[in-house]
């Protein structure tokens, strides 16, 4: 029988879609499981441990399905606890960073992402990794959730609400929630914006064990409750999960993967 690849992706809630986009280019039929906390949402500004408390949540959702690897399609969520769950789990689990070591061809960079995020000794040492960049560090409270606003409850969005000046040469998007509006926040600082979709889905794919077979059968509910909950791309399939499935069905069925954000 033929092994389709089964792939969890988590987030807070929509800012998945920008990695999920990258990983719907891959060849060979997927089965994607995304996984979107929306009506928590945003994780950015929540303790550590409701966080990490929300994210095994997922995981154990993703290792009763039984997939093959999981990438936390949160900075937020990667920040918080993705050291920690990787020990509990019998499946990879890839993170999301910020596309800081891109950034540091450019003498400044602007990393906008959410207050967790800011404050987390993994930025720190990233960052302290790459001495010739003068980075500068934009915590955002509200943006993450205005970018949920606009894309599901047609909220208009202002960034003059939400960023301050910079006088840097590039910024990078350290919350996957900014990578759906990226080229409105190019233009409206007008240097180039970076971020990491494409180098996490490629690394989500190069963890995955080809032609391991040994995860468990099929749920039931693949086909049966998860098929309510569930669209179809090309040659793969895509099963919505979590507390908004219904609003990110609808809107990855509007073809947001492939606006050009
Ligand atoms: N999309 C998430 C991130 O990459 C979190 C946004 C939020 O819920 O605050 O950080």
């Amino acid at each position: 029988m033929e092994k389709r690849i089964r792939l969890g992706l988590f987030d807070s809630g929509i800012g998945g879609f920008s990695v999920l986009r990258e990983c719907l280019t891959a060849e060979s039929g997927a089965d994607f499981f995304y996984y979107g906390d929306n009506a928590r949402a945003p994780y950015g500004e929540r303790p550590e441990e409701e966080i990490g408390a929300f994210v095994r949540e997922a995981l154990d959702e993703f290792a009763l399905i039984g997939v093959d690897a999981v990438i936390l399609a949160c900075n937020t969520a990667t920040a918080v606890c993705a050291d920690e769950v990787r020990g509990e789990y019998g499946f990879p689990i890839v993170g999301t960073e910020p596309a800081v070591k891109s950034a540091s061809a450019y003498p400044s960079a602007a990393v906008l992402c959410t207050p967790r995020t800011a404050e987390s000794a993994r930025l720190r040492a990233l960052i302290a990794r790459f001495p010739q960049t003068r980075f500068e560090v934009i915590p955002s409270k509200g943006l993450a959730i205005a970018v949920e606003d606009f894309y599901l409850r047609r909220k208009p969005l202002d960034l003059r609400d939400h960023l301050p000046k910079t006088d840097c040469a590039c910024a990078v998007l350290g919350c996957t929630h900014y990578s759906l509006i990226r080229r409105k926040i190019s233009t409206y600082w007008e240097i180039p914006v970076l971020d990491g979709a494409r180098g996490t889905a490629r690394r989500a794919f190069g963890v995955i064990k080809v032609g391991r077979d040994d995860h468990l059968a099929p749920p039931k509910n693949t086909n049966d409750c998860l098929g309510d909950f569930s669209s179809i791309w090309g040659k793969h399939r895509i099963f919505f999960l979590g507390s908004g499935k219904i609003g990110n069905k609808a809107l990855f069925d509007s073809n947001i993967c492939f606006k050009n954000f």
